[in-house]
């Protein structure tokens, strides 16, 4: 969460700020602002509000010069206002500082510092760090943010320049930063896409990492400044895939990419003939003997999923835990546990704090990751990237239709090496798997449908979802897809568990969405469709092609292809990404940046 730019070298630096502030603008949108340096000051203008306020507000500044920083914020201390936006300075304005993450101990920083004589214009915490950067400084701007940051701590990425010096100092704990290689030319930003127009060749720098940027060169050192080797890595993501490529929304681009995703997801992986995968995995699949699986949102639901997936074909036990609640919840891991997060960015810090208390206590670590060379990465024993390429709506769509896959490839991965999954039921599995992206495809062609239904309900106050066994994390995605973008409130409930409580909501005006996909619990979910409809409910059914029999209880049948039943949250969850996409659409919701949200949640 925040995004951060810096840019040193030959172009206008607010340009090459803006356009990366706005590649950005998914990890908070709440305020901006940005520093150049003009005629030897550093020129400061910052806006509460969406980027576009700044950008309107930069025509009345002249902000011409080749080095500057700048910031997008999703508040975590203080309001979003003008004041608590960055850059932060002192009074003598010399210095302007950005900071991504938490400083924890401000309070006492502050207070000292306000005895000291300092005086302070924002709420926030990473103020703190301008003042004491001012206080340390004697000349060499570099050793100024190595003593601060011996004083303070938490998680930051941290982004300081001084009036006198052309150089960025970088330093990253926790938060991410990523330093971009240009001829002539360098720059800082909080993830790749903002560097994607200039360079493809990055450095990500590592947790208690610092870093000059100049126009000739980088230096990274520990924070003791002993230097250290990183490599420069070539990113393969093409700028048009960071782009909206006509689409009115990056949400919508992102739902219709998912076949080609899941191309990419499963592409070269599949190995009918064998029987197997191929995930170039370096972990034993035989080794454990039950599985952890970790992860927060969406993610989470992936996680979900995964568990009914490696239970069926691997008949191995799996527990799953939303990330927070695990790290604090003393969980009994031991060296035969096979810990897997799962995690878009790789960078959310309940997952990484998760893994690690897994890892402290023995398991072998696997994240199923999408981000290269984010922090999750570098901290787990091993890697299966899921390949859905760079996601920027806010609401995650093809991210998790990937990570759906993924645990699918690694059920078979485990269960082929467990000898629980047969060759031939193995073989028949993959080649529904291969099917995938074809009938993903052939679910997108239902948006006029469920625009039409989405137009039909977008009044309601409420919406439940309901699944069954491997579904009911498709409702519970559905519903936050739901919520998140349109703010219509939406609960979900496994179906079996709707008479125990949730059956007290149904009423006329209560829209009810049941995935009834053909599986050897469809029956049952019938008679929890036909409960719906004795109680007035309006039933919104995605059923499998074909079905005849829902259709008589339900309003509205969505009606998805047929696919194995561990397979049909992949080609489900679409006409559910869909309904929240035009609900939102019709409610004139801002269906990227919806409210309070951000994408990469980099704080507790
Ligand atoms: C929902 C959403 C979030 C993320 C969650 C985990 O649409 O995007 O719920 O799924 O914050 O993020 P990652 O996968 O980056 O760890």
């Amino acid at each position: 969460m925040c995004g951060i730019v810096g840019y040193v070298g030959f172009r206008e630096a607010s340009e090459v700020i803006l356009d990366g502030l706005k590649r950005l603008e998914y990890r908070g949108y709440d305020s901006a602002g940005i520093a150049v340096k003009v005629n030897g000051h550093l020129e400061v203008v910052k806006k509460a509000g969406k980027l576009q306020v700044l950008a309107d507000s930069l025509k009345e500044h002249n902000l011409s010069g080749q080095f500057g920083v700048g910031h997008t914020r999703w508040a975590t201390h203080g309001a979003p206002t003008d004041p608590n936006a960055h850059p932060h300075t002192t009074e003598k304005g010399d210095i302007v500082v950005i900071h991504n993450g938490i400083i924890e101990n401000y309070l006492p920083l502050k207070e000292g510092l306000i005895a000291r004589g300092h005086t302070f214009t924002s709420e926030t915490d990473s103020e703190v760090l301008a003042h004491l950067i001012e206080e340390k400084y004697r000349g060499d701007l570099v050793e100024a943010v190595r003593l601060a940051l011996a004083e303070a701590y938490g998680a930051y990425a941290l982004v300081v320049a001084h009036q006198d010096h052309e150089e960025i100092v970088v330093a990253r704990t926790v938060s991410p930063l990523v330093i971009g290689l240009g001829e002539g030319e360098n720059f800082v930003a909080s993830d790749v896409p903002a560097l994607l127009p200039y360079t493809r060749r990055v450095i990500f720098l590592h947790d208690g990492d610092m870093a000059v940027v100049t126009r000739e060169g980088v230096k990274v050192t520990d924070l003791a400044g002993n230097p250290v080797e990183r490599e420069v890595v070539t990113v393969e993501w093409s700028l048009e895939a960071a782009e909206k490529g006509g689409h009115p929304h990056y949400m919508l681009k992102e739902i219709y990419e998912q076949p080609r995703v899941l191309e990419n997801t499963l592409g070269g992986r599949l190995h009918e003939e064998e029987a197997g995968v191929e995930l170039g995995l370096k972990l034993d699949p035989t080794h454990y003997d039950k599985v952890h699986i970790v992860a927060c949102g969406t993610a989470y639901y992936a996680a979900w999923v995964g568990k009914y997936l490696l239970e069926a074909l691997a008949r191995v036990p799996v527990e799953i835990d939303v990330a927070s609640e695990y790290r604090y919840r003393d969980p009994v891991v031991d060296d035969k546990t096979l810990a897997i997060c799962i995690s878009q960015s790789g960078e959310t810090i309940d997952t990484l704090e998760a893994i690690r208390e897994a890892k402290r206590k023995g398991a072998g670590t696997l994240g199923v990751i999408n981000a290269k060379g984010s922090s999750i990465t570098r901290e787990v024993d091993d890697t299966l990237y899921i390949h859905a390429g760079p996601e920027i709506g806010v609401a995650s769509t093809k991210a998790y239709i990937a990570m759906l896959a993924a645990m699918a490839m690694l059920a078979v991965w485990m269960g082929r090496a467990r000898g629980s999954l047969d060759e031939k039921t193995a073989r028949e599995f993959l080649g529904e798997m291969r099917k995938l992206p074809r009938l993903v495809e052939e679910a997108l062609e239902l948006r006029p449908q469920v625009a039409h239904i989405a137009e039909k309900y977008h009044q309601a106050q409420d919406y439940l979802f309901l699944g069954r066994h491997i579904q009911a994390p498709t409702a519970y995605e559905g519903a936050l897809k739901l919520k998140e973008i349109s703010y219509i409130h939406a609960e979900a409930y496994p179906a079996g568990e709707m008479k125990h409580g949730p059956i007290a909501l149904i009423d006329e005006r209560l829209p009810v969405v049941v995935l009834a996909t053909q599986s050897p619990f469809y029956e049952k979910t019938v008679s929890n469709i036909q409960e719906v409809r004795a109680r007035g409910g309006r039933v919104i059914a995605v059923a499998t092609e074909g079905d005849t029999e829902v259709k008589k209880f339900a309003q509205d049948v969505i009606y998805v292809p047929q696919t194995h039943h561990l397979l049909a949250p992949v080609v489900s969850v679409v006409p559910l990404q869909l309904l929240a996409y035009e609900t939102a659409v019709f409610l004139g919701r801002d269906v990227d940046q919806p409210r309070n949200l951000a994408k990469s949640v980099t704080v507790e």
